[in-house]
């Protein structure tokens, strides 16, 4: 069996990288980390987790280089950067949750975040998402995994981009349930502040725009406007994105696209025409659904559906182990969606 190691595992996506691996053939789960909660049990912390997985927790701080053959970094940006200083060696594989390794130019991180103290590493990161740079994460030792919101609106792009289809700005409205900011307590995030409301945030300033538009921008010369609204909802993301067809395009030959281009791929579900991606419908699962409607004028609507702690974080970080590994690139993600 492969090692794993979770740094920074009382998090929700740490949660869920635990909750996915008790089930993976090929990897176990020999490390676990937290600063707050060291000497704790997991299960402890998380009841949900007693009789399945009871490791104890053991300090971020402390030196677990040499340990594990994969490391999962479910750290805030910038905190990853010094742990993945400290982990990588060219041999063990780190997958960072973070944005730390998301920028292959790390003048566009550091105007967007914050001063990058790894940079050295940033030529090893491929960013991880599968159904794009599948070749190039293949033997990776540095994985940058991508945001919630950008794997939500390029892989919902990515066949029209591909193909050359769009001709006009993207206005990318995305909604994303509150687990997407984290366990930690913030006031934003309490339920007072969310539950029977609707707002947007970030608006023209979210630090996930500037990733979309890099990638779209390998695509086409297109800008990106990107809005986030947070819903009184624990888990998901729909994101509806709109533009110009570059000619008009029938829904139908459109969705044969999309079919064409994802074919083959596991986690990645194309509605049928007039059907469209529903949250509840991809929940606890690694699927991105997404429909498309396109007009006689040329005007196109883009759908998708993701759950924001799986494809948007954990799955798809299990996804990039597996296809790094050379392991099944479905193991211990074949979790049908739970519903309601
Ligand atoms: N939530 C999502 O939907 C989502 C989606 C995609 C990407 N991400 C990214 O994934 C990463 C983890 O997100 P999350 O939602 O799991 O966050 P979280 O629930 O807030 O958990 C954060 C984890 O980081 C640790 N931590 C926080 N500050 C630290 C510090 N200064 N030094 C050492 N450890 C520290 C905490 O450990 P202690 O127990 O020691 O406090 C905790 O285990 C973030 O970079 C986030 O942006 C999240």
């Amino acid at each position: 069996m492969l090692k794993a190691g979770i740094i920074g595992a009382t998090g929700y996506t740490g949660l869920a990288l635990i909750s996915a691996l008790v089930s993976h053939p090929d990897v176990t789960v020999s490390l676990i980390t937290s600063n707050t909660y060291k000497g704790k049990k997991i299960s402890d912390i998380f009841p949900l987790l007693k009789g399945r997985f009871e490791t104890i927790l053991v300090p971020t701080d402390d030196d677990h280089a040499g340990k594990c053959d994969v490391y999962f970094l479910c750290l805030p940006h910038g905190t990853s950067m010094e742990a993945a200083k400290k982990l990588y060696d060219g041999k063990a594989l780190i997958i960072d949750l973070s944005a730390d390794f998301r920028f292959e130019d790390v003048d566009t991180y550091e105007q967007v975040y914050i001063p990058h103290t790894a940079k050295e590493l940033i030529p090893q990161s491929i960013f991880g998402l599968p159904e794009i740079y599948r070749h190039r994460i293949k033997g990776a030792t540095l994985i940058g995994n991508p945001g919630c919101y950008p794997t939500s609106a390029i892989l919902g792009l990515y066949p029209l981009l591909k193909a050359g289809y769009l001709a006009g700005d993207i206005f990318i409205d995305s909604k994303s349930g509150v687990s997407g900011a984290g366990r930690e307590t913030k006031l934003g995030s309490m339920f007072c502040e969310v539950s029977e409301g609707f707002r947007p945030y970030g608006v023209g300033v979210h630090r996930h725009e500037p990733e979309i538009q890099k990638e779209v921008s390998k695509f086409s010369k297109l800008r990106v406007m990107f809005v986030p609204h947070l819903l009184p909802m624990n888990r998901g993301i729909l994101t509806t994105m709109y533009s110009r067809l570059s000619q008009p395009l029938k829904t139908k030959d459109l969705l044969a696209l999309y079919r064409k281009t994802y074919d083959g791929e596991p986690f990645v579900r194309v509605m049928d025409e007039g059907v469209y991606p529903d949250t509840r419908f991809v929940r606890f699962s690694n699927y991105i659904d997404i429909g498309l409607k396109s007009f006689d004028d040329g005007r196109i609507v883009i759908i998708s559906a993701i759950d924001n702690l799986v494809k948007g974080a954990s799955g798809q970080a299990i996804q990039n182990m597996n296809v790094a590994l050379g392991l099944s690139e479905t193991a211990s993600l074949t979790a049908v969606p739970q519903f309601p």
